[in-house]
């Protein structure tokens, strides 16, 4: 596990290649097995390919402007009205996503999108008519899912820093 932990980095430059059907659905299948407050599994997924959808997509704020070049965009959103934590819970599901799609051999990345845009907060609702997102989800990220046009490095121990725990008291 701590192996795919490692190579999970964030990707942003994809190969012209598309991303398999049966690799997408074991992607989709990881989301669906996050933890989520209450047990409430209130995301829901939207997978975009159209090329349109996707440039539109990468214009909802500065720092998505990649997000066209990937062959797809699964777009996490969450309906507040059957679940309790959609930040934490879309997150999660968010995390799984990428773990799972460096597990497949394909790379990602967490694409903020609430509370982002230009003015901060226009992301979401552009996201929402974009996509015909119903009123009552919110839209926490996307990723991003493709070929990594070169294999970023992966984490090390060195990044293992002890001074950051703290046992029994801060
Ligand atoms: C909550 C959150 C929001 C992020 N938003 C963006 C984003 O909007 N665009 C982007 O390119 N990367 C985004 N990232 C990716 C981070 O920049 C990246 O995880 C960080 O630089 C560490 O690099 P690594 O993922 O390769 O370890 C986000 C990551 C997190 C956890």
């Amino acid at each position: 596990m701590l192996n795919v932990i490692r190579k999970r980095r964030s990707v942003r430059a994809y190969l012209r290649r598309e991303v398999e059907e049966r690799k997408l659905k074991e992607v989709l299948k990881a989301a669906m097995c996050a933890p989520t407050s209450w047990g409430t599994r209130a995301w829901e997924f939207v997978v975009v390919s159209d090329p349109e959808a996707k440039k539109a997509l990468s214009t909802s704020t500065a720092h998505a402007r990649f997000v066209r070049n990937a062959p797809l965009v699964v777009v996490i959103c969450y309906n507040i009205k059957t679940g309790r934590r959609f930040r934490e819970d879309s997150s999660i599901a968010a995390e799984h996503i990428h773990l799972e799609a460096v597990n497949q051999g394909l790379a990602s990345c967490f694409v903020q999108v609430a509370d982002a845009g230009e003015p901060p907060g226009s992301a979401e609702p552009f996201v929402k008519k974009l996509l015909g997102i119903p009123e009552e989800f919110r839209v926490q990220c996307m990723m991003p899912l493709g070929y990594a046009v070169k294999g970023p490095g992966e984490h090390t121990d060195d990044e293992f820093d002890p001074g950051k725990i703290h046992y029994e008291r801060f």
